[in-house]
């Protein structure tokens, strides 16, 4: 017999002094609730006994009042299942004028909000960020990963789950992880770090949401990178802070440009080892400019170091971080990359100093990360597993990511420049003049083709217009077909094919 779940009990009330009798109080709840779409269709309803039992009252009314929905076609009973909501209601017994419950929110009077989160774009899954495979920028390898490997580890944890692993951890997140990401950082990115200063958090998102709401006050000045990460805006913005463009060239950050505009920044939000999105690395030369800048005026610098791991041609950079011997950096660092996106896991270095700061905003937000994954990281960092992932998706994403320049070389020629393709697991190409990135890009996707446009990373009027192509996810196989693709729809813009001739 196929097993059911056990029914929710709805909230019922019966009063057992009222005029009206208990099988109609019941009979009556079951009905507005299906009317109103409370309950519905195909939902199970708990059996007489349980329901009986739950009210306190015998099961004679519940029989009365569940023969006569059933009766009614409200409710049907399926051998075997137990009882549920019909699954062919007719439409006029739910339409919303039929009592329905929802509140009518335009005769409801004024409906104040934050003015912060008025300033927030509406959210929409973005065309290019919805389909899976070329060229979409935020996936790696997914078919790549060991995933019998993470399943047995997962497995492990879900037989045996020890009791504290249930209840609530601390604001910083599971100690044996925080050591395994500090040894990881200490020794692949050159981080000065003690498991203490570590926080795990829900990738870097929730990394930059805490660190702004510990460093930064409303209408605190930020530099951010010009173009930059949207999604670092966005959180600076909720937060009520004034964002300051800062231009990026091939060095990295304008530093000097920061400093003539807005010296007395709070702090400087910035991707070294490869600026998101047009890929620059920044030069040691800039990198002590930046620290020395945050020193002299007691401003903070938040390293957001996301795919850093994949270096193509030279070795993995340095963080900025292990060069600040003045705790003024805030490194941020993610799995979404070397991992996957949907698992929502990555860290904080903090400052020792500012720790117990952290640590009281993370508790307020959320009390502390979920525990189960963590302890599934840990063991699989612990045994070798994670090392051993980034070392083949290097060489992986080498090939990918020369595939990828081959083919936009043997497609467009100059017509197409590329930018930034010595890390991580996207590249930025820029368009010839007179053309629009996020018209094409919307068509790509129609194409099923993810480009990112690259217009929306920059915060200034005059936007440079090209694509984010991510390689992650894109075999070197499929990789000429996907160009051609690519090329098919530039074909199709009048003045993509004046260019060409
Ligand atoms: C610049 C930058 N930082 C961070 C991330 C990762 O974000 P999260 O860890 O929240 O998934 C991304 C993802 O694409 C990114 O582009």
């Amino acid at each position: 017999m196929k097993k059911v779940p056990s029914a929710l009990l709805p909230v019922i009330a019966v009063d057992r002094k009222a005029p009206k009798p208990l099988h109609k109080q019941i009979y009556d709840a079951y009905r507005s609730m299906i009317v109103s779409r409370n309950l519905g269709a195909d939902q199970q309803i708990p059996s007489t006994r349980a329901l009986a039992s739950e009210l306190k009252i015998s099961r004679i009314p519940v029989l009365t009042a569940y023969s006569q929905l059933l009766a009614e076609g409200y409710f049907e009973a399926r051998a075997g299942s137990g009882t549920f909501v019909c699954s062919s209601l007719p439409d006029q017994w739910t339409s919303s004028d039929r009592g329905s419950s929802s509140p009518d929110v335009a005769r409801s009077g004024a409906r104040v909000t934050s003015r912060r989160s008025s300033l927030l774009p509406a959210y929409e899954r973005l065309p290019w960020l919805s389909g899976l495979g070329a060229f979409n920028v935020s996936q790696p390898a997914f078919d790549q990963f060991p995933f019998q490997t993470w399943s047995r580890i997962v497995m492990r944890h879900c037989r045996n789950p020890r009791a504290r692993e249930l209840q609530y951890g601390g604001p910083l997140g599971f100690e044996e992880l925080r050591k395994a990401i500090c040894a990881y950082l200490r020794t692949a990115r050159a981080v000065h770090c003690d498991p203490e200063q570590v926080m795990i958090v829900a990738g870097s998102q929730q990394a930059l949401e805490i660190t702004t709401r510990v460093l930064l006050d409303d209408r605190s000045a930020a530099w951010v990178e010009e173009p930059g990460y949207w999604l670092t805006r966005h959180v600076l913005t909720a937060a009520g802070c004034r964002l300051v463009p800062v231009p990026v060239d091939g060095e990295g950050l304008d530093v000097a440009f920061g400093v003539k505009t807005c010296r007395k920044a709070r702090a400087a939000f910035v991707a070294p080892s490869h600026q998101f999105p047009l890929g620059a690395t920044m030069s040691a030369a800039r990198r002590l400019q930046l620290l020395d800048w945050a020193q002299s005026s007691g401003a903070w610098v938040i390293e957001d170091d996301y795919d850093s791991e994949y270096r193509y041609g030279s070795m993995p950079i340095a963080s900025l971080q292990g060069l600040d011997h003045n705790s003024r950096v805030i490194y941020i660092g993610t799995f979404s990359k070397t991992l996957f996106p949907s698992l929502r896991l990555g860290y904080i270095v903090i400052p020792p100093d500012l720790v117990s700061r952290f640590a009281a905003v993370r508790y307020v937000m959320d009390i502390a990360p979920p525990h189960f994954f963590q302890a599934v990281l840990t063991d699989f960092m612990n045994e070798g597993h994670f090392a051993r992932h980034i070392r083949r998706m290097r060489q992986l994403y080498s090939q990918r990511r020369t595939a990828l320049v081959d083919e936009l070389q043997k497609e467009f020629g100059s017509v197409l420049q590329v930018l930034g393709s010595e890390a991580g697991m996207h590249l930025a190409v820029l368009l010839p003049k007179g053309l629009r990135d996020q018209p094409i890009a919307a068509r790509a996707a129609r194409e099923k083709l993810w480009v990112a446009p690259l217009s929306p990373a920059y915060l200034g009027d005059t936007p440079r217009q090209g694509f984010i192509l991510g390689f992650g996810n894109t075999t070197a196989e499929e990789m000429p077909n996907a160009v051609r693709r690519l090329k098919s729809v530039l074909l199709a813009e009048k003045s993509f094919r004046h260019k060409r001739t």
